[in-house]
């Protein structure tokens, strides 16, 4: 296994679409499986391939029960073909850095994907795990969480970054 490095915003892969998987293989398992390693070293609740600059459609999700835990699901070509409610949740993301703020989502969705075999899934998600597949799920889009919030919240940001990339400088 071997850990990637997350790019971040406003790197231009985060803003193109992911292509669909159509071959599971060994190098596929091999991906995943790093994703999920990096995932929990950044650390961070979810991860789309995207972030590590790999534009196909692949996401990792931590299903996690316990805190010391590291579970997660990958979620192959994943769709969310229904969303019902709607909850304000605060998220953050790997690829933007300091910063948080409060994100509109589907309180229960239904999702449709492939596992690491090329077998169809179908499952319902609500709540946090809900919020985190939406949120990956946009990531395929080439869509960040920043999209989702007021013009004026997202330029303070933009400013925000920028001294805080010119410090790091
Ligand atoms: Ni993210």
């Amino acid at each position: 296994m071997a850990l990637k490095k997350i790019l971040t915003f406003p790197a231009t892969v985060l803003r193109q679409k992911a292509k669909k998987i159509i071959i599971f293989d060994e190098a596929l398992r091999q991906l995943a499986a790093d994703m999920g390693e990096t995932m929990y070293d950044a650390p961070g609740v979810g991860l789309a391939a995207n972030q590590i600059g790999v534009l196909r459609q692949i996401v990792v999700v931590d299903v996690s029960k316990e805190e010391k835990e590291k579970e997660f699901i990958t979620l192959i070509n994943p769709v969310i073909s229904a969303g019902e409610g709607c909850v304000s949740g605060e998220e953050g993301c790997l690829s933007v850095l300091e910063y948080e703020a409060q994100v509109k989502r589907f309180q229960k969705i239904h999702v449709t994907a492939h596992d690491l075999d090329g077998k169809p899934l179908a499952f319902d998600a609500e709540d946090r795990f809900a919020r985190i597949i939406q949120h990956e799920v946009d990531h395929l889009q080439g869509k960040l969480f920043i999209d989702r919030i007021s013009a004026l919240k997202r330029s303070l940001y933009k400013k925000k970054l920028k001294k805080l990339l010119k410090g790091r400088k």
